[in-house]
């Protein structure tokens, strides 16, 4: 079973991208996987703020991390970049954080403007944590996701078909990498018995 990390970043409780998330959040876990969602702006504010490595609540964000099989790295667009909460939880993972982690970037802007800066601005910093699998990753515009009066969300067909495809997509990436890391390790072994017999 696949083990999907959601990391976000936007710093308000009623942000449309938390709707999409529990979408998102919904079609894995109806494939099978498992799901954790960290939201940065639940962790401790002074330990992002004044970079806290050792902090309890950082080094288990970590270790979730660690664990995930993929990582979707979701954040509303603030002045044309991801937002700053997402940031000063980045810069706390590890240098090599994200290696062999399949990642799947999540945008909501104001206008598509601003599509690219899942290119320019992120994907160097998921490349430099060692992500070396990034799909392309999926840019919604606010106008297409709605709040309803029962407080669920409501996304346009659209958003939905492309949700779908690149989550699909994830799967069939996170599925294809632990098979490879599979044949590895039983390639090992059998040079390892080779080498000794
Ligand atoms: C401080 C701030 C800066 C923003 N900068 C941009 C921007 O540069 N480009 C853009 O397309 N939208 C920008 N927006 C709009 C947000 O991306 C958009 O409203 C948000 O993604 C929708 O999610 P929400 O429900 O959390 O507001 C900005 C919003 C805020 C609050």
């Amino acid at each position: 079973m696949a083990h999907i990390l959601i990391l976000s970043g936007s710093p308000s409780k009623t942000s449309r991208l938390n709707g999409i998330i529990q979408y998102v959040q919904k079609v894995l876990e109806g494939k099978g996987a498992q799901v954790e969602w960290i939201n940065v702006s639940n962790l401790p504010a002074e330990d992002l703020i004044s970079a806290r490595f050792d902090s309890p609540a950082i080094q288990q964000a970590n270790e979730s991390v660690e664990k995930a099989d993929a990582v979707i790295v979701a954040s509303p667009v603030y002045k044309a970049s991801y937002t700053g909460v997402l940031k000063t939880y980045l810069d706390l993972l590890p240098q090599k954080g994200l290696a062999q982690k399949v990642i799947l970037p999540l945008f909501i802007g104001g206008s598509i403007a601003h599509l690219l800066s899942i290119d320019y601005a992120l994907k160097p910093v998921l490349s430099v944590l060692g992500a070396r699998t990034i799909l392309a990753g999926v840019y919604v515009v606010d106008s297409l996701v709605k709040w309803n009066e029962q407080g669920q969300v409501e996304l346009e067909a659209e958003v939905k078909q492309r949700l779908d495809d690149s989550l699909q997509e994830l799967l069939e990436e996170t599925d294809w990498h632990a098979k490879r890391r599979k044949d590895e390790a039983v390639g090992k072994v059998a040079e390892d018995v080779s080498s000794h017999a």
